[in-house]
């Protein structure tokens, strides 16, 4: 019925049919009040009209059981739909264990999409149908806002930190990618489409594309020529300038000022581009600035490189090779949350 539906674009993930059903109940219930209150002010206008000049009102008191009733029957429905409406949120913005995570970079006026595999493409994004991907939204400039409404999602992408949503997509097809954000004189050309294929036609057009490397490698090769490993990997015998970054991501770190945070995706994003603001314990604040010196693409491969050292205990991913830490690194890792999250999908 919906797909029919002329005013509804396609329906075309996991979750857009919950998003249809909670819309079409919350207007039909609107609808349905909407019309008996005008319904009964109408009718109570013809019902209790004054029939001669002459006549006075009556002050009338309404029954306690009618009072609690009409109080009572639109609090049960709003928390009811309350609840409803909460659940299709954490539905929409709680990306499951198993999503692939990929890139999409908002600037003046494209959006930049990177593969975890490493390709990379403007104003498209292909996806094998039935997998749950993660977007990763930065941008380099303005607000955007990454929309497809086939999916029924939107999220701004925010410059300085990072946003995300997700998405499984159901029907192989072509899909609209919009900016809903306006963001400057050619906001209305910021489109693109998406392309749900096939797994099989998806392995087919990811080994056609021009041989990028992975995000992960490209991320290890940029710790090499920036240098990040000169004081972010243990070598035996040297103090240490920076903590050792394997086991880091998603763990809670203690800083230098007593307060504990948790080294996700912005926290390693802050890391880079303003060393001072959040200090380790037990480190100087020596790091240089890397603002303007690494793109918001080569952040996110960063990034990805470091989230492949893996938690606390599990072999690191990435090649810089070296033994853990015993002994040279604070024991920020400890009792790391192990996510097992989307770690560095590798093809
Ligand atoms: Cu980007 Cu509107």
């Amino acid at each position: 019925m919906k797909s029919t539906f002329p005013l509804f674009p396609d329906s075309a993930s996991s979750l857009s049919s919950h998003v249809d059903a909670l819309y079409i109940i919350w207007a039909l219930v609107s609808v349905f009040f909407t019309i008996l209150i005008a319904g009964l002010i109408v009718f109570f206008m013809a019902r209790y009209h004054r029939s001669d000049p002459e006549q006075v009102g009556v002050e009338e008191r309404a029954a306690v059981w009618l009072e609690i009733l009409w109080s009572a029957v639109p609090l049960v429905v709003m928390l009811a739909m309350f609840a409803w409406g909460t659940r299709v949120f954490f539905q929409l913005y709680r990306p499951p264990a198993d999503a692939v995570e990929y890139t999409a970079i908002g600037k003046q006026w494209m959006w930049k999409v990177q593969h975890p595999e490493g390709q990379s493409e403007i104003n498209a994004l292909h996806v094998p149908v039935g997998q749950s991907i993660k977007v990763k939204l930065a941008s380099e400039d303005v607000i955007h806002s990454f929309y497809i409404p086939a999916f029924r999602i939107k999220q701004d992408a925010v410059p300085g930190r990072y946003t995300s949503l997700w998405f499984k997509a159901t029907k192989p097809g072509v899909y609209h990618l919009f900016c809903a954000e306006y963001c400057g004189t050619e906001h209305s050309r910021m489109i693109g489409s998406v392309y749900v294929m096939e797994p099989r036609d998806y392995e087919t057009w990811i080994a056609g594309g021009v041989g990028g490397k992975s995000m992960v490698a490209s991320g290890a090769d940029l710790f090499t020529s920036l240098a990040c490993v000169t004081c972010h990997r243990p070598s035996p015998g040297v103090t240490q300038r920076g903590p050792n970054l394997e086991g880091v991501y998603n763990s809670q770190v203690k800083l230098a000022d007593g307060r504990t945070v948790i080294a996700d995706d912005n926290y390693v994003r802050e890391a880079i581009l303003n060393p001072f603001a959040k200090v380790v314990a037990g480190y100087d604040p020596v790091m240089p600035t890397f603002q303007g010196q690494v793109t918001e693409e080569q952040l996110t491969q960063l990034i990805a490189y470091v989230r492949s050292l893996g938690s606390t205990g599990s072999a690191p991913a990435g090649g810089t090779g070296g033994t853990p830490a015993a002994g040279t690194a604070p024991s920020t890792a400890a009792n790391t949350p192990q996510t097992p999250g989307p770690a560095a999908p590798q093809k």
